[in-house]
């Protein structure tokens, strides 16, 4: 579980995020909405140390996110917005290795890890390729192989397919909602209404305050349009 208290957060002098406490299970599938600008972000960077409490804490499986960043990374991991933000070497499969390689993993344990996951997400054919070569959408997936590597509890995704076209947006979705089928716990960034679809449970973020959090089917139409969501 991942179990937030009390968490304020500020850039300079601005309260990003104001007292939030949320308790996020594992294997959950987890939808973030909110308009531009209402802490998404911020909130999502604090699951895995990206970002450090400056008041509160964030606990993964008991670990606070202050004592202990490594591990953290390696039960939480975090794809971006943008995957050319999360591409380090410019060959897919070396790239995907990336994590393993720093675990310090031996050769030919972190050759079969890379092509099973490779396979599981139909990417095999661009194990040689450049990754400044690849469009968007492969991209985003040679990102979310680099994570799967590290075989991750929980996984955020910070508004994932923004940047792609209808086509790679549905391949990412359903990957999602097949990767949370295999007992990944999801929490999806978004801002657009019909991206939260697949999630049983949704927070909404109002200027860095929680202004609702339950299952979806409670969800309704006033809070959305009270957050500054299009309905
Ligand atoms: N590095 C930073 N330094 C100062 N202020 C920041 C920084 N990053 C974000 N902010 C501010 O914090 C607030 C929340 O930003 P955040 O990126 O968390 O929002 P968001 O909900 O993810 O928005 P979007 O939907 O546009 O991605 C914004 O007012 C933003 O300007
Ligand atoms: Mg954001």
């Amino acid at each position: 579980m991942i179990q937030i208290k009390n968490l304020s957060f500020r850039y300079e002098d601005e309260m990003i995020l104001k007292n939030i406490n949320l308790n996020i299970n594992e294997g959950s599938y987890t939808a973030i909405i909110g308009a531009n600008g209402s802490g998404k972000t911020t909130l999502a960077k604090h699951l895995n140390s990206l970002l450090l409490p400056a008041k509160g804490s964030v606990i993964v499986d008991d670990i606070d996110t202050k004592k202990n960043p490594e591990k953290i990374r390696e039960k939480v991991g975090f794809v971006f917005q943008n995957p050319e933000d999360q591409l380090v070497y410019s060959i897919a499969d070396e790239d995907i290795a990336f994590g393993l390689e720093n675990l310090g993993m031996e050769t030919a344990k972190m050759r079969s890890t890379v092509s099973r996951i490779m396979k599981r997400l139909g990417i095999e054919s661009l194990a040689k390729k450049n990754v400044n070569m690849l469009s968007l959408g492969q991209k985003q997936l040679v990102a979310l192989a680099g994570i799967l590597v590290m075989n991750p509890k929980y996984i955020v995704f910070d508004e994932p397919t923004t940047m792609l076209d209808n086509k790679n947006k549905k391949t990412i979705m359903a990957m999602i909602k097949k990767l949370n089928k295999n007992h990944i716990g999801i929490i999806l960034v978004t801002n657009i209404i019909k991206d939260i679809k697949d999630s049983d449970k949704v927070i909404v973020l109002n200027r860095g305050r929680v202004s609702f959090y339950g299952n979806k089917s409670k969800l309704t139409k006033s809070v959305l349009k009270r957050a500054g969501l299009d309905v």
